[in-house]
This record gives structure tokens, sequence and C-alpha cells, in this order.
């Protein structure tokens, strides 16, 4: 397929726009240190430059007979053929759906998916909640367990689809916002499959920093976000398999998604229309597959400089004193590391990265409630008080940890710089020794 995208120079690691960006710290300017990238990154420039050049066109999608909306018609459906070649899809047997984020599009595959109370959906205690959820509501679960390191194994998700009765989705994550930890990808799918369970993949973090291969892997969907790899203008990508989508009605229904419409019929499109109604966020949606082909041109050269910031991390946690890493700190890993500080508050932590150094984390549970419990080797009564905590607003109480995240565009120097601003905090930290560590944020 040719390319619409002038995107090959953004191999050469642009910086992100705002990468350069300026705040006061304590009445001085620093640059603004981002280590937030596993809640969402800033633009690339070359994602900008494809929204920019496109802006001239933008028109209505499939609906004018004018140029314009023509041409803003193809950069669409070439959009959706990028995204599925993009994660190793192929057009003929795959569609490409644009939700908003990989919520929306895992609520949009749990519900197409007709699921009944009846059903079991296989997961994993490792899952963000927007891979739990969904199932949750259309389906009984079935949690596979972690050991206190945060991690399962293949045996662990075999046993659980060999329970009876048998599943008909297993749906995980390719790899955890919290620890950066990533399964057997490769070996879950084949049970499942070999078992005849659809594949759903919560690729969120995964797809950002590795290259997804859905046929080799025999993964039957795949939900991503856009804003989680330079692409922030609100598209996502869902990839399914065609005959998923078959049948029934869409999750959202309207203009656009119908053949035929009476008071007293629906005649529904055929997918990708029937999943598509109403006006599409076509920017979005170019922003989307200008941010795919820089992550394929980007390759090797992202791996490697990905390897060297996990490195980094790990290097770095490792001197500051009373830290205390969550999850495993070995073996294959995302740059993502989530850590107590004995006898800091986890919000305490992260607001004095940001205050005092300039550097933006996040704390608290990362969305990933039963993660974080496991890590934490919570007992079920601690969990319960956890509950009646959250009940009456008390988030002074609540568990959590800080989270430093990096992408592909991280500067290596940034991590040496977090490794001496937790220094300095901790070097300062005697009036608070003995307080609880996990305890005393606002996250969610
Ligand atoms: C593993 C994982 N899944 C799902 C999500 C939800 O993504 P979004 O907020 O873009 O819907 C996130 C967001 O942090 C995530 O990390």
């Amino acid at each position: 397929m040719t390319s619409l995208f002038r995107t090959g120079d953004l191999a050469q690691l642009d910086p992100l726009i705002g990468a350069d960006l300026r705040i006061s710290v304590g009445g001085e300017q620093r640059r603004y240190i981002d280590l937030d990238a596993a809640a969402t990154t800033s633009a690339s420039a070359g994602v900008v430059r494809a929204v920019q050049e496109f802006l001239p066109w933008y028109s209505s999608v499939h609906r004018g007979a004018g140029a314009k909306s023509q041409y803003t018609s193809a950069r669409y459906e070439q959009a959706r053929e990028t995204i599925v070649r993009f994660v190793g899809a192929d057009p003929a047997t795959h569609v490409g759906l644009f939700p908003r984020n990989t919520t929306e599009g895992l609520n949009q595959i749990a519900f197409r998916l007709g699921l009944t109370r009846d059903d079991i959906v296989v997961t994993t205690a490792v899952e963000h909640h927007a891979n739990l959820l969904p199932w949750q509501r259309h389906a009984q679960v079935r949690v596979v367990d972690v050991d206190r390191s945060g991690t399962y194994d293949v045996a662990a998700v075999v046993a659980a689809l060999d329970e009876r009765p048998t599943p008909r989705v297993l749906a995980v994550s390719g790899a955890s916002n919290v620890t950066g930890w990533m399964p057997d990808l490769a070996a879950i799918a084949a049970a499942a499959r070999d078992r005849g369970v659809l594949v759903v993949v919560d690729g969120a973090q995964l797809v950002p920093h590795r290259p997804v291969d859905m046929a080799a892997l025999g993964i039957d969907v795949l939900a991503w976000s856009g804003h989680k790899m330079f692409a922030p203008f609100g598209a996502s990508g869902l990839v399914v398999d065609r005959r998923l989508l078959a049948d029934g009605e869409p999750f959202l229904v309207g203009g656009g998604a119908v053949k035929a419409v009476s008071h007293e019929e629906v005649i529904w499109a055929d997918t990708p229309d029937r999943d598509d109604a109403g006006t599409p966020n076509v920017v979005g949606v170019v922003a989307l597959a200008a941010a795919a082909e820089e992550l394929l041109a980007g390759g090797a050269r992202n791996r490697l400089h990905e390897d060297l910031l996990v490195r980094a991390l790990d290097d770095e946690l490792a001197t500051v004193p009373g830290l205390r890493r969550l999850g495993p700190t070995s073996g294959d890993r995302l740059p993502v590391a989530a850590f107590v500080i004995h006898g800091m508050p986890h919000g305490e932590v992260a607001d004095r990265l940001s205050r005092e150094h300039g550097i933006g984390v996040r704390s608290g549970c990362f969305c990933a409630h039963p993660y974080l419990s496991r890590l934490f080797g919570l007992t079920p009564s601690e969990v319960q008080q956890f509950h009646d905590d959250a009940r009456v607003n008390r988030a002074d109480r609540l568990p959590g940890a800080v989270r430093v995240s990096c992408s592909s565009a991280t500067p290596l120097a940034d991590v040496a710089t977090l490794g001496e601003a937790l220094r300095a905090i901790t070097a300062s930290r005697g009036d608070v020794l003995g307080r609880p560590a996990a305890t005393a944020g606002r996250g969610r």
C-alpha cells in the first residue's frame, strides 16, 4: 500500500511536541520532565505534521459528493487498512474500528459479542479496570490470580481455560500499566485457540512499545489507545475478526450504521459501517494512522532505547533509600516502574517530584485495584476496609503507589534526574518516618 503520510523522518526520534516546555519550580524556570507516558504521551512532530497537512482537506466522511469529502473518505478508509496491517492482521479477515480509547473499544466488543450471564470470560488479576468491568457487566468472569510478584504463568491460564463450564472469551492485557510486566501472550493465546476460546487483548500498554502480530499470535480482537502512542487527537484502534461482527446490533445506533430504517424495522449495514454510527473523528484517525506508521518505522531503534530506559530505571530506583518496587524487576519489561517509599505517602512523593523537581509522574492505584491489592498482599478484610474508605471518600486512607513510565521518546537523562530527585526527597524525610508507606494519596 502506498503511504499518504510523510512520516519516515520520525524514525530519527524527533522530540515530542512540548518536550522543551518550561515550568516554574521553586521560583526557577526548568524543563518539564514528563514521566507519565503510560497515562498519555505528547504528540509526535510527525503526527502533528500529518494532521496539519490534512486539515485543509478535512470534510465529512462518506456523505459528500465533493472532492474534499471524497479525499477525506479515502483517507479514512486507508487509515482503517493502515491500523489493521499495523497490528499484523489482514484487512480481508479483520476490520479496523476507531473508538475514542481502549475503554470504549473493550466496552464495544464486550457488547458486540452478545454475551449472556451464562457465559464465562477468563481474565486475570493484572487487568486495568477497562479490561475487567465490561466483562463483569455482560458475563461471569473467572480470574487467573497472580503471586506477590504480580505475575502469572501459562499453566494458570490453561487451568482456568480447562475449568468447566468452558469459557467463551479470554481477555488479557498484553502488558501491565502498573509494573510493565508482559505475560507470554503467544502461549496463552495458543492455549485459548486450541480450546476454541476467543482471544481479546487489551493492547493499551503493549502496542505503543512492541510490534504486535495478531495473525501470528492468534488474537481475535485487539484494542489500544491513540493517546498513548503519540496521537492525542481522540481516535484509537479496535481490530476485530470480521466474523465476530457479522450479526447483531451495533454498540452505538444511529446514522450511517444502517441500510434501511422504518418505524417497524432496521436493516443494519455490514461492518464496518454497522459499527461506525455518527460522524467519525477523521482528524484523530489520520493522526492514529500516522502514529502507527511512525511506530513501525521506529521498530528496532525504539526497542533498543526502551531497553536502556528499563535498565536505567532499575539502576536509579535501586539507589533510593527505603524504596520498594512493586512487580518483577528482572526479565523483559516495559519502561514502567511502580514503587512505594518507606515512611512516605505515595501522593506526597508524587507531589514533591512535581513541586520541587518539575517531574510529572502518577500516584494511586492506576485503575487496577485488584492488581494493587495483590501487589500489596492485602487480606480480604483490608480490601474490605479499602472499599469502606472509598465509599465515604477517605481518599487519604486509600493504598497506592508511585508510577514512573517512559515512552520511546523519553531521554535517558530524565531517568537520571528522577533518581537524583528521589534521593533528595528521601534525604529530607526524617519527619515522616514511621508513617505507613502505601497509604495516603488521592489516586484512582
Ligand atoms: C492496560 C490498560 N488498559 C486500558 C487502559 C484504558 O485506556 P483509555 O483510558 O485510553 O481508555 C489503560 C490506560 O491507562 C491501560 O493502561
